[in-house]
């Protein structure tokens, strides 16, 4: 698949007329989605809520929670077929700058084991693992799914 360049990429807040767009590709992207009142909650507690722009166009949107020097990435998601092109990639180095600027020193966020493509482009980003939350995640065959606590230094 081509390699999306990343000078397409742009990024802009999220608003509550985006709130729609974004609970439609949750549902497609995710197997426990966020609601429309997560992200609705996000961005009321002022929340970063990002989106992603290729050309102009929406293809991706991420949550963080800032906690004095510290940012937790809630949620991070690229649109289908904009998958495996280098976009989350690109979108989470964008996200990891913005949170410098805020003055964050580190950035944790939860992942699934089995989430191999996120988990790739965490540790290529240079996310270590620092611990598991056991059971943490529903899963599709109604058991639980431990959760691997990752931590960057910024
Ligand atoms: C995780 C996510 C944001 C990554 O975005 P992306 O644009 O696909 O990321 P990239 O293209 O930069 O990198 C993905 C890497 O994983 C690889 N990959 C994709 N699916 C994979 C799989 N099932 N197993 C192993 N590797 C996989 C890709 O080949 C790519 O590696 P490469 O660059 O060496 O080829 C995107 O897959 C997504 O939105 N998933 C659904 C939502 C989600 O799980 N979000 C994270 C948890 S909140």
């Amino acid at each position: 698949m081509t390699a999306i360049a990343s000078d397409t990429l742009g990024i802009r807040p999220m608003t509550e007329d985006d709130v729609d767009w974004v609970v439609a590709q949750e549902r497609l992207l995710h197997d426990f989605p966020w609601t429309r009142g997560n992200f609705i909650d996000s961005l009321a507690a002022g929340y970063a809520a990002r989106l992603l722009l290729i050309d102009g166009k929406p293809a991706g949107y991420a949550i963080m929670l800032s906690v004095i020097d510290e940012v937790h990435l809630l949620n991070i998601s690229v649109i289908q077929d904009r998958q495996g092109q280098g976009v989350g990639s690109g979108f989470l180095l964008r996200l990891m700058n913005e949170a410098r600027h805020l003055g964050a020193r580190q950035c944790f966020l939860e992942v699934r084991p089995s989430n191999e493509a996120a988990l790739k482009v965490y540790k290529r980003h240079g996310f270590a693992s620092i611990g598991r939350r056991k059971g943490y995640y529903p899963s599709q065959n109604g058991a639980r799914e431990d959760a691997i606590v990752m931590r960057l230094d910024l």
